[in-house]
């Protein structure tokens, strides 16, 4: 079967997506979290409704403690709201146990850091091949991450190791990785905060250009102005409270 608008890309539609291709990608329905500090409460996401959709490129930006790297965490299972609902491609997230949860950061969503996070002692190669021996994936692999190593740019340093990279190459190696599993999501938190300006701009080109390759929704921090301008969609969040200026 082939997928309308996506004949000729990287993207190969999988048939478990089907039945949500209309549903949002990400919603959230007043989602409120809360941390304590000491006797105080701090409130990190007051009340955030929102709805991304497939393909949607989003840039947050907001002062620090906004809330930013909360919403990317409640977004990726990792941190789970005190109130509201978050659904992921129409199913909700607080409904499902862990091993569920598990595989739905294995599968459905990328993550890129500001530090890279690349295993040291692994190879290029290997730290992109990393979440497909995790997930135990049985499909063609080693072409996946061949095609991957060049989509990125990286064919000929397959073999180096991270310490051997300039970090704009690190950053491309985790765009990799995080492409593998051919996410519908990607949440990449400030992934262009510890690279000179050019490198940045080169990152957040690649970023967007797999975003249509792929058809993966991208949601990405950044205290940047110029970064943020790459995205079709721009949220604020500032106490915990998201906006769309
Ligand atoms: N694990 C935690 N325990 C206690 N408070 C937390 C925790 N994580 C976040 N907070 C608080 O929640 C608020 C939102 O934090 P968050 O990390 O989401 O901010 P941010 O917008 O990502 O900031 P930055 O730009 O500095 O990364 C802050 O007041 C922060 O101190
Ligand atoms: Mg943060």
């Amino acid at each position: 079967m082939v997928f309308p608008g996506c004949e000729g890309t990287l993207y190969q539609p999988r048939q478990d997506r089907y039945p949500a291709m209309d549903l949002p990608v990400i919603q959230f329905q007043e989602v409120y979290k809360y941390y304590r500090s000491g006797a105080d409460r701090v409130t990190a996401l007051n009340g955030v409704s929102m709805e991304l959709h497939r393909g949607d490129f989003v840039t947050v930006m907001g002062p620090s403690g906004g809330g930013k790297t909360t919403l990317l965490n409640c977004i990726g299972g990792l941190d789970h709201p005190d109130r509201g609902e978050i659904f992921l491609n129409g199913r909700p997230l607080a409904r499902m146990n862990d091993s569920e949860l598990t595989q739905i950061r294995r599968r459905e969503i990328g993550f890129v850091f500001q530090f890279f996070n690349l295993m040291p002692t692994l190879t290029v190669r290997e730290n992109v091949e990393l979440p497909l021996l995790l997930a135990h994936s049985a499909r063609a692999e080693a072409a996946r991450v061949h095609r991957l190593l060049d989509y990125v740019g990286l064919l000929p340093r397959g073999k180096s190791f991270p310490a051997e990279l300039s970090g704009g190459e690190m950053q491309r190696v985790a765009i990799a990785r995080a492409l593998v599993h051919q996410p519908s999501i990607i949440l990449a938190d400030e992934p262009t905060g510890n690279l000179d300006s050019d490198n940045g701009i080169r990152i957040i080109e690649l970023m967007k250009k797999a975003s249509v390759d792929f058809h993966t929704t991208v949601v990405l921090v950044t205290h940047n102005p110029q970064v943020a301008r790459y995205g079709n969609r721009h949220f604020e969040i500032r106490d915990g409270n998201l906006s769309h200026p």
